[in-house]
């Protein structure tokens, strides 16, 4: 079921989430289906269980060129490559040296706005997919940075927080203008 993504200013934004200490229900299932579907239907590149309002540490993200329907969005996939669809429980991450990067983000739960954000460059992720299977695995560059983001989603953390040059905060159609116009 398509859900609907709660805001900035919803207190389970700002909450740590609860562990999964259950594998394999129906209910985390559900919860996954759930997360699946709003991700699509909303063009995003990943979503956290407490922007449906479910304070569980679980996220998803992973996409290609082809999920997203705007042309700017599935053209810089196609630069950046794909991120293969993870499921992700109770995850722990690991930086993999202190190199940090910046890049653009945006969030389901701050529509309209994107602002550049320091990550580290290259983590170690750990934790569960829904069958209670471990994962680990190393990843460098915006696929380190979608799971550092949404991995925030799980400890009250919002892109924002992070932001070091607030002045690159921005409308995503202004950015997507000035871009069009640059070239
Ligand atoms: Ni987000």
């Amino acid at each position: 079921m398509i859900r609907e993504i709660v805001k900035m200013g919803s207190p389970v934004l700002r909450r740590e989430a609860d562990l999964i200490t259950q594998f394999d229900t129906p209910e985390l299932h559900q919860l996954v289906d759930d997360l699946l579907e709003t991700m699509r239907a909303n063009d995003g590149a990943g979503l956290a269980a407490p922007q449906i309002n479910i304070s569980k540490q679980v996220v998803i993200f992973g996409f290609d060129e082809s999920d997203f329907k705007d042309e700017q969005m599935a053209a810089r996939v196609k630069e950046r490559g794909p991120v293969p669809l993870t499921i992700l429980i109770n995850p722990v991450i690991t930086p993999l040296s202190d190199e940090m990067e910046e890049g653009l983000e945006g969030c389901l739960s701050i529509p309209g706005l994107c602002g550049m954000v320091p990550r580290y460059q290259a983590i170690r992720y750990q934790g569960f997919d829904q069958y209670g299977k471990p994962i680990d695995c190393q990843v460098h560059g915006f696929h380190a940075r979608v799971v550092q983001h949404e991995c925030d989603h799980l400890f009250g953390k919002l892109y924002i927080d992070r932001m070091i040059q607030i002045q690159s905060l921005q409308y995503i159609d202004v950015y997507q203008q000035n871009m069009a116009n640059a070239e």
